[in-house]
C-alpha cells in the first residue's frame, strides 16, 4: 500500500521531527536537499549508490539480525561521525567490512554507513548553520571502476565506445579521492594490471593522507591484502582502521 507519508522514502526519517506528519512529504525541502525530485537527485545521488542499495540504513537492513557483533561495532562507530564539525579532533576511523563468502551483507551495510554520513552530515551542518556539501560522500563500486579502465584500455577500441568509460572513470577517480566520506565497494576481488593498481592505490593514499574515513567492503583478510596488491597499499588500508568480519553463508536471494 502506497503510505500517506514520506517516511519510508527518506533517510532522514528515522532522525526527523516532521517523519509521518503532514508535512512528510515530496515538497519537503530536506527531503529534496537529501533525495531531490523524484527521487533522482540530492546528496543520495551525488553519492552514486546503486539503486538496489540506495535506501538502506542501519535500522532497515537485513543484515542487522544475522551480524549482530558487527552491527553492534559499527552503531558505536557512527557516533563518531560527529567529530567531522570539530576540527582538531581525534580523526574518525575506517571500516574494513569482510567475509570470505560473498552475500552477507557487506555491501547493503557499507551503503545504510554511507547513508548514515549523509544524514548526519545534512542535520549536523543546518543544525550549526553550516551549508551541506552536495557531495558529501561516494561510493565507488571496484569492480565497476576496473571495468571502465579494461574498456578503454583495451586495443583498437572505438573512440564513443573509449571516451565515455574514461570521462567516467576519472570523474569517479576524483570524487573517491576527495569525498568526505567513501565507500570504496569490492576491493581486491580481480586480477588488476599494474597501471589500475596505481590509480586504485592513489585514490587510498589521497583518502589516507587527508585523515578521511572510507568503508572498504572485501572478500579478502585484511592480512592477505598484500598477497592481493601490496605492501604499501595493505598498509595504506590498515591505517585507523577497524575490521568488521561478517559471518555465515550467503543470502543473497532471500526475500524477507
Ligand atoms: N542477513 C541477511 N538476511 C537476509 N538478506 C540478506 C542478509 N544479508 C544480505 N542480504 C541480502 O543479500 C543480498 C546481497 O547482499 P550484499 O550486501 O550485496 O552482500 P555482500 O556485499 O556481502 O556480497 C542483498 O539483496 C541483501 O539485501
Ligand atoms: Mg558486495
Amino acid at each position: 500500500m502506497e503510505s500517506r507519508t514520506h517516511a519510508d522514502k527518506c533517510i532522514l526519517a528515522q532522525h526527523c521531527s516532521l517523519a509521518g506528519s503532514d508535512k512528510c512529504n515530496a515538497l519537503c525541502s530536506s527531503y529534496i536537499a537529501v533525495h531531490g525530485h523524484n527521487a533522482a537527485g540530492g546528496r543520495v545521488a551525488a553519492a552514486n549508490i546503486p539503486s538496489d542499495y540506495q535506501k538502506a540504513t542501519l535500522q532497515n537492513s537485513p543484515a542487522r539480525k544475522d551480524q549482530a557483533a558487527a552491527y553492534s561495532v559499527i552503531d558505536s562507530y557512527v557516533n563518531t561521525f560527529q567529530r567531522q564539525f570539530n576540527e582538531g579532533s581525534e580523526r574518525i576511523k575506517s571500516l574494513y567490512l569482510v567475509s570470505a563468502s560473498p552475500g552477507t551483507g557487506k555491501t547493503t551495510t557499507a551503503v545504510a554507513v554511507l547513508n548514515e554520513w549523509i544524514v548526519r552530515h545534512y542535520i549536523g551542518s543546518v543544525q550549526r548553520g553550516l551549508s551541506p556539501k552536495e557531495r558529501p560522500a561516494f561510493f565507488l563500486d571496484v569492480n565497476a571502476w576496473q571495468t571502465d579502465y579494461n574498456t578503454f584500455n583495451r586495443p583498437r577500441v572505438p573512440d564513443h565506445i573509449a571516451e565515455p568509460a574514461a570521462e567516467r572513470y576519472y570523474r569517479y577517480q576524483s570524487a573517491a579521492s576527495s569525498a568526505p566520506f567513501a565507500v570504496l565497494d569490492d576491493i581486491g576481488v580481480r586480477d588488476a594490471s599494474e597501471a589500475f593498481r596505481a590509480d586504485l592505490h592513489a585514490v587510498i593514499n589521497a583518502r589516507v593522507t587527508e585523515g578521511l574515513p572510507t568503508v572498504y567492503t572485501s572478500n579478502v583478510a585484511i592480512e592477505d591484502l598484500a598477497l592481493v596488491f601490496d605492501a604499501r597499499l595493505a598498509d595504506r588500508v590498515r591505517d585507523m582502521c577497524l575490521v568488521v568480519p561478517f559471518k555465515g553463508g550467503s543470502k543473497r536471494g532471500i526475500r524477507i
